[in-house]
Order: C-alpha cells, then structure tokens, then sequence
C-alpha cells in the first residue's frame, strides 16, 4: 500500500481506546454502541477535526445488537457528526477492528474517500439472550393466529424447557469446539507446556502493569464516566494484574478440559468490555488539513484455514503475505505486536513462524523465523490488558505505532488471530 500505483499512501493520524474493563464490571451499563460513540465523539473532539470532512465511519463488532446490528451507523449518527457520513459495520471476528481498518484504508487508497474514522467496540456484558426454537415457533404462531382461542393454543404448546434462554456461545458454528477447546488442542499438538504458558501470561501481566504505572498505555486511553450515576470515573483497565506470581497462576484449574488441559483463566484473555478508534487520511489530505501522519499502512493480509485444524493459527499463514508486500523481512522489524487470545495461542503461532512446514502452506520456501522476545508485545498483551472482540485490533495498532514512535523504530507488524480458523497480519511504517 506505500506505493500504490496513483502515489496514495493511508497515513494512521491519531487513534484512542476507552479503558477496557472485565465484562460485567465498570462498563456493565454500557452497550458496545455507547461505548464506540464515546470514543468516536471523544476522537474527534481532541483531533479538532472537522465533522464534516469524514468521509466515511467503519467500525466492527463480533457480538452485534440485534436491535441495532449496524453499529457504525449508530456511531456515526453522534449529535457531533453530520447525518450524511455513510457507514459500514464489518465483522471478522476477533480481527473486526483490523478489517474496519484496511477497508477505510482501501476507501483512501482508490480515492474514494480521504478522511475516514474506523474501530470497533465490544460489550461482553450485553450479549444478546435467545429465546429457545420452540419458545420462538410458539411465539411466531401465536402472533398469526386468527382468533384468540387460537393464539391460546399455540402459547399453550410452550413447555418449561423452551423457556431456558440460550447465551452465545464462544465457539465455532461449524464445530460446535470453543475458543477455550481449540486453544488447548493447540497446546497439546504444539508441545506447549502448562508453565511455559503461565510464564508467558504473566510476562503480559508484567508488561501492561510496567506499561501503565508509566503512563505508556494509559495514554492511549480516554477516561470513562461510568452510567448509570456518573459518579465513578474509569481511567485504566481493570484486568492488569500487577500483583500476580507464577504460583499463583500454577494453582488455577484448567478450563476447558478439566482432567488434562492446560489453558486456565490465567493464562486466557478475559472476557473485556471497550471501543477503539483510529482516525486515518490520505497523507495530502493529512499534510494539507496540518496534522501529522503518526505512521503509514505498508501492506496488509488476510488468511484462513480449516477451523477443525489448530483454529487459531492463520496469523501464521498471513504474516509471510503481510511482510512480503511489505517488500520487508521479520528481521527489518522493530516491533512486533500479537493479540494474545491465549498463551498457548501466542506460543503455537511463535513456534509456526519459525517452522518450514507452515512457511510452505503459506506458499513460501523460508520460514518468517524466530521473533525476538525483547520486541514481542513490549507493554503486554490482551492476556492482562483484555479483549473486547471487536475493538481490540484498534488497540494493538495504537499500541504498536505510539511505542514504535518512542522508541524511534521504522518498521512494526502487527498479527490477530481470529474465529473462523482466520488471521491478519500488517506492517506500518513510522512517519516521524
Ligand atoms: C477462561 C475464562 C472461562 C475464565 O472466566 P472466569 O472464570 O470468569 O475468570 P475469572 O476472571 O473469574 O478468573 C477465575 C479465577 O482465576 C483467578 N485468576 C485469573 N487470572 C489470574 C491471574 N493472572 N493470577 C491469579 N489469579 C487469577 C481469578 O481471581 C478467579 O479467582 P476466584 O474464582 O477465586 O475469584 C474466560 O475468561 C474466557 O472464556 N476466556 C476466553 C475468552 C475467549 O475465548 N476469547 C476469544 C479469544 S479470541
């Protein structure tokens, strides 16, 4: 994308996140479509930017309304904004934000549009409760019966169990297996170990509690007002642990299988509430209007596999992609940001990258190679800091590009794993 062939680059300009909070905590009021308008109206409020010159709102969410499942819609109906930005929802699982992302970038690119806001939000505490079938098809049949007798009798077919409300599920439609399951399949065909995986998420634990004691992390974030009294105000995740030990890590029971597993609650990313934005343009647009790219899209992939395999291994397929349209290799790579689903995730998509046997199913001869640990998630990862599905790919770009900036690096990767057996893999290239 650097040299696309009409010389349009997509400079990244700003980007904020509201804090993320374990689901059914501090945001527990809040849909994933008030917290997205929080940080979209907070967004364009502190760029100063002109409401009338965004083209174009794209923004995901893997758990959607079903009131209001256009979300980015809702967002850019904001009182702040003009009623005439058009916008789009976009769902690629855990890899939403990224996916809101690379289409408003694409937008810039075919220059269709030069000013554009992408993101994502993610309530976990709101997630929709279902009605089971046979409530449904009662309730169907009794809205259409003619007579009042008749719609007694189509109610009077419920039975007690077709009142227990169906939750969804974390898990593959296509396999009936769960995040959690797949992890742990991961672990075992991978040879990660229980300790190697503590160790990992306690390196998280470590990172993000170093990372907002510093004001690195929290700086990415806007402060809540938390409904329904606005009395309290959130200004940091909740989910660091900053006083955590590997003992006490080594004590939790696995959970996804109980008798032989090795993912806990400890070593997984939590269940997380949040919203995320970036503000993106053109770089003339970026230059002409006097703000300053913070860093530019270099190139980008999608990738997918069989979710019945090791579900969460495409960042291991779409890095190769991602790098080699980067016209770049792992090694000219200053920093490298994983979302972390699970420990045993991170470490299998780690040990992928170094092997020649996934190198080939990408369709390359060489292996990415080994990712240098001083360089791997350097303030932690969604393990401490949480996972709001669809925000989290717009808090690992800001992440990566705000620390590649201080520390005065050229070249970031960013990967994300997600459901579907899907991965995403980009390169940015600092501005400064
Ligand atoms: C793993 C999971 C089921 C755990 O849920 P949970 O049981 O509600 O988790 P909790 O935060 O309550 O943690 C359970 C216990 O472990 C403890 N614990 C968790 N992390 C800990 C840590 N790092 N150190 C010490 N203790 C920890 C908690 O304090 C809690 O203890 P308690 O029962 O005494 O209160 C849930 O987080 C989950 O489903 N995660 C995966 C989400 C997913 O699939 N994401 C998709 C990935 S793309």
């Amino acid at each position: 994308m650097a040299t696309t062939s009409n010389g349009r680059r997509v400079a990244i300009v700003a980007g904020l996140r509201t804090p993320f909070t374990k689901s059914g905590t501090t945001f527990r009021a809040l849909t994933s479509q008030e917290l997205g308008k929080l940080v979209v109206a907070e967004l364009v409020q502190r760029t100063s930017l002109e409401p009338k010159d965004i083209d174009t709102l794209v923004f995901g969410t893997v758990v959607p309304s079903v009131l209001a499942p256009n979300i980015a819609r809702e967002v850019s109906l904001l009182p702040l904004l003009p009623k005439g930005i058009p916008a789009v929802t976009v769902s690629r699982a855990c890899a939403s934000a990224n996916q809101a992302i690379t289409d408003a970038a694409d937008q810039i690119v075919l220059g269709h549009a030069d000013v554009a806001i992408a993101g994502g939000a993610e309530s976990l505490s709101n997630v929709p409760i279902l009605h089971s079938r046979g409530f449904a098809d009662a309730v169907v049949a009794a809205s259409r019966a003619k007579s009042a007798p008749k719609r007694l009798s189509a109610l009077a077919r419920i039975r007690p169990r077709d009142l227990v409300p169906v939750t969804p599920a974390i898990a593959e439609p296509s396999t009936g297996e769960t995040m959690g399951q797949s992890a742990e399949k991961m672990a075992k065909l991978n040879h990660v170990a229980r300790e190697e995986q503590d160790q990992f998420a306690l390196r998280s634990h470590r990172l993000a509690a170093a990372g907002t004691h510093d004001g690195r992390l929290t700086s990415e974030m806007m402060a809540v007002y938390v409904p329904p009294k606005f009395d309290t105000v959130s200004t940091t995740d909740n989910g660091i642990r900053s006083d955590t030990t590997l003992e006490q890590m080594q004590a939790l029971k696995p959970v996804f299988d109980r008798r032989y597993g090795t993912v806990t609650a400890g070593n997984s990313s939590p269940l997380t509430d949040g919203a995320a934005a970036v503000l993106l343009m053109s770089e003339e647009a970026a230059r002409a209007s006097g703000y300053e790219p913070l860093a530019f899209i270099k190139s980008y992939a999608y990738a997918a596999l069989d979710p019945g395999e090791q579900l969460l291994m495409g960042p291991v397929l779409a890095t190769p992609v991602a790098l080699d349209r980067a016209g770049l290799t792992l090694k000219e790579i200053d920093l490298v940001e994983m979302h972390e689903a699970f420990a045993a995730q991170v470490l299998s998509n780690l040990q992928g990258f170094e092997s020649r046997e996934w190198a080939q199913r990408a369709g390359y001869l060489h292996p990415v190679g080994e990712v240098d640990r001083a360089r791997l998630n350097v303030m932690g990862g969604s393990i401490a800091i949480g996972h709001p599905f669809g925000a989290t790919g717009a808090r690992i770009t800001m992440t990566l590009i705000n620390e590649l900036r201080r520390r005065g690096g050229q070249f970031g990767l960013m990967t994300v794993c997600a459901a579907g057996g899907m991965g995403f893999a980009m390169v940015v290239e600092n501005a400064g």
